[in-house]
């Protein structure tokens, strides 16, 4: 079987799984989503967020690119957030990171990437902000995993500073922004206890 017939068995396959159980269950979802959570994670093909969160088709609104960067002058993460707080009305906005992502390893090495390395610039200016922390730490992995939870925090403020998201709090929307950082080696997801749900500290 080709790689791509592959998709179309496994597809096939999935979609009879979730019918046995649900036989509404694609009618239903095809009405209408109404998801709680707004998912901003890295694209690492190890890191999916339905998978990971047990979450079925319609549960999560999802974003992701190299190293779960937002940058509040990227018009397609804005977008992204836009339309899942203000027309699906989503709770939780959670940002993931993930240890060992190739992308944070990426922006701490000196060579030369080609065009990546002008999105792995955002990674950069946390590493930078963080130089001291990080470069006090000896081991090469510990130093890129401490980077990965910066990122994730440094993130997290970016949402928060969207006029998007300080709109839905100045209009006293139920909304919580999340940091969270996934262990590829063990699959767990943990929370770096830096929820915000004001703008508070921000
Ligand atoms: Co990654």
């Amino acid at each position: 079987m080709s790689d791509i017939d592959i998709l179309f068995e496994k597809n096939r396959q999935w979609a009879e799984a979730i019918k046995e159980s649900d036989p509404d269950f694609f009618l239903q979802l095809s009405k209408q989503q109404n998801p709680d959570y707004l998912w901003i994670g890295c694209s690492d093909s190890r890191v999916p967020s339905n998978q990971i969160t047990g979450l079925l088709p319609g549960d999560i609104f999802v974003h992701r690119n190299i190293a779960n960067v937002v940058d509040i002058s990227d018009i397609n993460c804005l977008s992204v957030i836009q339309y899942a707080v203000e027309a699906l009305g989503i709770k939780h906005i959670i940002v993931c990171g993930h240890y060992g992502c190739g992308g944070v390893k990426a922006a701490m090495e000196k060579k030369d990437h080609g065009l990546i390395d002008k999105w792995l610039e955002h990674i950069r200016k946390v590493y930078l902000k963080h130089r001291d922390e990080i470069d006090s730490i000896g081991d090469e992995s510990l130093k890129i995993n401490r980077l990965c939870e910066l990122n994730v925090v440094e993130q997290v403020r970016h949402v928060c500073s969207t006029d998007i998201v300080r709109k839905a709090w100045d209009s006293g929307k139920e909304l919580a922004v999340h940091g969270l950082i996934y262990g590829l080696e063990n699959g767990i997801l943990h929370d770096l206890g830096i929820s915000k749900t004001s703008p508070s500290g921000v």
